[in-house]
């Protein structure tokens, strides 16, 4: 047990965690190793959290694998990366339908290789029954690109005279991003030393609260976990009003 086990107290677990795993390329070098098998380390860190996402009762867990941003790396580096992907896809399925665990995707898909998609489709298809965990995985996405295509979404239904813009308000825009009806994170955690959120969920962040630490992803375990959640239950989350209209509020 975890010596913040929040399963053992009445912590106020988030219904909504998003996560940017940053530091398996620097966990890698530190090994003598490629960046590739930090991604490859990486990715049993992302099991091992959904598993305690699971046992801990978050409801969603949005994971930034690949960000616009990240096609610029170099080619190799993607490739591994998209194989990695697709990989992850085919071997885990049957684990997460068993876990109750539903996959989604965000982000642009239609820069990712056919075979990519295939098994995105597939895996969301086979896990669509499930609701004990909401799974999404934010792959080739960006914040500034989902506000775009929203924008975009909406021009045209004002365009063909569906949408009357002086009717456009922040349920409008909001309703037409990738995470569209899925409750605002409560809790982000970005591992790996930097304190930034890289175009993750520009919209969705507005009120989610912040975790930093140091540990580089791949190190990344149940205890680190439980370690952001007890510190978000100490948090006060004051959503623009006063401590004292809170504690009016009851
Ligand atoms: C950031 O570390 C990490 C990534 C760009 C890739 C994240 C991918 C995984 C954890 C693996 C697979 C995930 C799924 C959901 C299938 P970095 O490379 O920027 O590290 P650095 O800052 O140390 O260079």
């Amino acid at each position: 047990m975890s010596s913040q086990d929040p399963s053992k107290s009445s912590v106020v677990v988030p219904q909504h965690v998003a996560v940017i795993m940053d530091g398996n390329g620097r966990w890698a070098k530190r090994r003598g190793q490629r960046r590739t098998a930090g991604h490859r380390a990486g990715f049993k860190a992302v099991r091992s959290m959904v598993e305690h996402s699971v046992r801990r009762g978050v409801g969603a867990l949005t994971l930034f694998a690949f960000s616009s941003e990240n096609w610029r790396r170099p080619e190799d580096e993607v490739g591994v990366l998209m194989q990695l992907f697709v990989e992850a896809l085919q071997r885990e399925v049957d684990e997460l339908v068993e876990q109750g665990v539903r996959l989604r995707f965000i982000g642009e898909r239609e820069r990712l290789a056919p075979r990519l998609r295939e098994a995105m489709t597939n895996s969301e298809q086979r896990t669509a029954g499930n609701a004990r965990l909401q799974l999404f995985v934010a792959v080739s996405y960006g914040g500034r690109w989902d506000l775009v295509q929203a924008a975009r979404s909406l021009a045209r239904d004002v365009h063909a005279g569906r949408v009357d813009p002086a009717a456009i308000d922040e349920n409008a825009l909001a309703a037409r991003l990738s995470l569209a009806g899925v409750a605002e994170p409560d809790l982000f955690i970005r591992t790996g030393g930097e304190h930034r959120l890289s175009n993750f969920l520009l919209w969705n962040l507005a009120y989610t609260e912040l975790y930093f630490c140091d540990t580089l992803w791949p190190d990344f375990g149940p205890d680190d976990y439980d370690a952001a959640i007890a510190q978000f239950a100490r948090r006060e989350r004051r959503f623009g009003l006063t401590s004292e209209q809170l504690k009016d509020l009851g």
